[in-house]
């Protein structure tokens, strides 16, 4: 029930917290060993390659997936739309293993790649929301989310959900492996800054329904941009803003705008910049020169440690490869409120449904 909350959006991402915590006790003893089985692990570490397959938001979880998986355990991993892979399967390594994230468990494009996966005899897994679902009774293992029911269309704690507990599955894949980037990665300790993380971003609500009226409430078209792991966390916010607000928006790797995409920008543009990756962080900055320039309005979503004066949304300090759990959080926010501010029911957006049954 949503109980005060006017909306399930508002309250599900309210809950993204509490998400982490569920994780961490479901699946993290006392001692810090991790409550996967060892077969599946074994399974998992016996793979050339993993294939992540998946659709919508938890496709792009996939992608940061695919991040923390090669990072802690090394193993290549690749991640496909699941509508695309049915029909066009890549060329596959000799020993591969499927996950399969889905929120429902009932995804149609999912279930036929997984029917097809179990036709060829490999191993797989589903990461889901839902137990017993058609995905998890028809992989061979399953992981669950824990997160409560999601009732609002737009995605937003299953969708960190699945990054926790694909951070969880690669630690303990990694050490398994003795990988010694896995063996320090205290990931207990480090969701537990996250979650921490995510009160403060949603107390702090108030600052990003302002930016909504003031950036997005009326714009025709919308980016956010990004490179590396925040191009991963761009691509999830610009479904966001797009499906309960209808802006026409492009999650951009921010270093190919140039090479023509550019030419959208107009004066007032709204340009959100996502600055968490160390690595590309000036890159990226550098490239709001370009937009600047040609009249947008740049919007900063920066970690802390990044920060310069004048960025508009400060995130906490959390592992690198985590950040994502956060930066999403203020991105589903602009999206709520701009849906809100054009008068939408932000809970059941039009032409969608929250489970995609058919092909
Ligand atoms: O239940 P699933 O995770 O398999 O659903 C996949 C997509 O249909 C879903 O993520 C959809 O894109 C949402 N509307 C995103 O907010």
């Amino acid at each position: 029930e949503k109980g005060a909350y006017p909306y399930y959006m508002l309250k599900e991402i309210d809950e993204q917290p509490g998400v982490m915590r569920n994780l961490i006790e479901h699946y993290i003893a006392e001692d810090g060993s991790i409550k996967i089985d060892e077969k599946l692990l074994a399974a998992l570490n016996q793979a050339q390659r993993l294939y992540i397959v998946a659709a919508g938001t938890s496709y792009h979880a996939g992608l940061v997936g695919k991040e923390l998986f090669e990072r802690l355990t090394n193993i290549p991993t690749e991640v496909h739309v699941a509508s695309e892979f049915a029909y066009n399967p890549p060329l596959l390594a000799e020993h591969p293993f499927f996950i399969f994230l889905t929120q429902s468990g009932e995804t149609a494009d999912s279930r036929q790649v997984l029917a097809q996966v179990n036709e060829w005899d490999y191993p797989s897994l589903t990461i889901t929301n839902v137990a017993n679902s058609t995905l998890s009774r028809e992989a061979t293992h399953t992981l669950l989310l824990y997160a409560g029911p999601e009732i609002a269309v737009a995605s937003t704690k299953a969708y960190t959900g699945q990054i926790a507990l694909e951070a969880i599955l690669a630690k303990a894949m990694g050490q398994k492996k003795g990988i010694k980037k896995a063996t320090e990665f205290d990931v207990a300790k480090e969701l537990t800054f996250v979650a921490n993380g995510m009160q403060a971003l949603v107390d702090g609500k108030a600052q990003i329904e302002e930016i909504a009226k003031d950036v997005l409430a009326t714009t025709r078209n919308a980016f956010y941009i990004g490179r590396s792991i925040d191009y991963d966390i761009a691509q999830e916010a610009a479904l966001k803003l797009k499906e309960v607000s209808y802006v026409q928006t492009e999650g951009f790797a921010s270093g190919e705008l140039k090479h023509g995409t550019i030419a959208l920008i107009e004066k007032d543009t709204p340009v959100i910049a996502i600055i968490t990756d160390e690595k590309t962080a000036k890159h990226t900055r550098s490239n709001t020169q370009e937009v600047l320039a040609r009249g947008a309005r740049v919007i900063y979503i920066a970690s802390r440690q990044l920060a310069t004066a004048g960025d508009q949304i400060i995130l906490p300090e959390v592992h690198p490869l985590l950040t994502p759990l956060l930066a999403i959080i203020p991105c589903q926010l602009l999206a709520y409120y701009t849906s809100l501010q054009r008068g939408y029911d932000v809970d059941k957006p039009r032409n969608l449904a929250k489970s995609v049954t058919v092909e």
